[in-house]
């Protein structure tokens, strides 16, 4: 089914510097959630959500992602010679029917710049941004993308943000919302970037996942860099919201976590997460762990 918003824009330009050294050489957005380098959970996520074309903005030390997402005719003749079909589907990437694109972010200067580098390619039409390094739901098979493109277009908003509760004690990690009522779907008043726990004003927090309309490009050029030089797009939306712009929350639903690799903590829980449910080798996985819980517990208990 096509997505009312044909457009997706996935930045992966960022350093990673939180996982060094495991992207000392390589894009954090291509570590391995069990099967897969996890920037493949997004553009499957996007192409069944219904989105036509997919821009990456990359840069340095990044080209392992087109490298991943280019057909490879020599692998495909091997594979087919030894008779290993489902990998050979399993890497046909044109089969997800999506126009991938790629631009450059020379200078990784915020998440918010890295947007702009996607304007003219969007040009006059809304898109969605899904970020790289985060996937939603155990398999990466939310539609949510197409519900917060249905609920853009049906409220004719200027910006439709994914968001999910997360615990108390983990808001300082994410962009918290100030929200007009609960629901589904409602608007969001303000938002703020990585606050305390006492200063967070809700546990609604950010998923990685927007629709927006143009607008967005003209206010993130009046945003100032912050103290570290980014551009943050989390000041651009608050500055649609505070001059009165339709800025929504969608709540993804029980089954739509969000999933990332921005922090050894998350990545390392996302990784066990994706292994012990994977359908194959999960029973496994999960015995694996159960064994090594009864030693750390017998350890524990020394
Ligand atoms: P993060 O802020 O988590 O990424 O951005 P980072 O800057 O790579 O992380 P640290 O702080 O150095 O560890 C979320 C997404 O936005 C992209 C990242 O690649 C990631 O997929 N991003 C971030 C850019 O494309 N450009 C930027 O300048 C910053």
């Amino acid at each position: 089914m096509e997505c009312p918003i044909a457009n997706a824009v996935v930045p992966v330009a960022g350093l990673g510097t939180r996982l060094l050294p495991a992207t000392k050489s390589q894009p954090k957005e291509m570590l391995p959630v069990a099967r897969k380098p996890i920037v493949q959970y997004v553009a499957e996520e996007l192409a069944r959500c219904g989105v036509r074309n997919l821009l990456f903005v990359t840069g340095r030390g990044k080209a392992a992602i087109e490298n991943h997402f280019d057909p490879d005719p020599a692998l495909t003749r091997t594979l087919r010679a030894a008779g290993k079909t489902d990998l050979q589907v399993a890497l046909d990437f044109e089969r997800l029917g999506l126009n991938i694109l790629y631009t450059r972010q020379s200078v990784p200067r915020g998440l918010g710049d890295a947007i702009l580098h996607g304007e003219s390619f969007t040009g006059r039409e809304p898109f969605i941004v899904a970020l790289g390094d985060s996937v939603i739901g155990l398999r990466g098979d939310s539609l949510a993308c197409r519900r917060m493109a249905e609920t853009f277009v049906r409220r004719r908003a200027d910006v439709v943000i994914a968001v999910r509760e997360v615990p108390r004690d983990h808001v300082r990690f994410y962009g918290i919302v100030v929200s007009d009522g609960d629901g589904d779907t409602f608007r969001i008043r303000t938002l703020v970037e990585k606050p305390s726990t006492q200063d967070a004003p809700s546990r609604l927090a950010v998923a990685g996942r927007y629709a927006f309309s143009p607008r967005i490009f003209g206010l993130i050029r009046e945003v100032r860099p912050d103290r570290r030089g980014e551009i943050q797009l989390t000041d651009a939306i608050r500055a649609v919201a505070e001059q009165g712009g339709t800025v929504l929350g969608v709540r993804l639903g029980a089954d739509e976590k969000r999933y990332d690799v921005g922090n050894m903590p998350s990545y390392f829980e996302t990784f066990l997460d994706f292994a012990a449910a994977d359908p194959d080798h999960g029973p496994r996985v999960r015995s694996h762990m159960r064994r090594i819980l009864r030693r750390y517990s017998n350890e524990e208990g020394r």
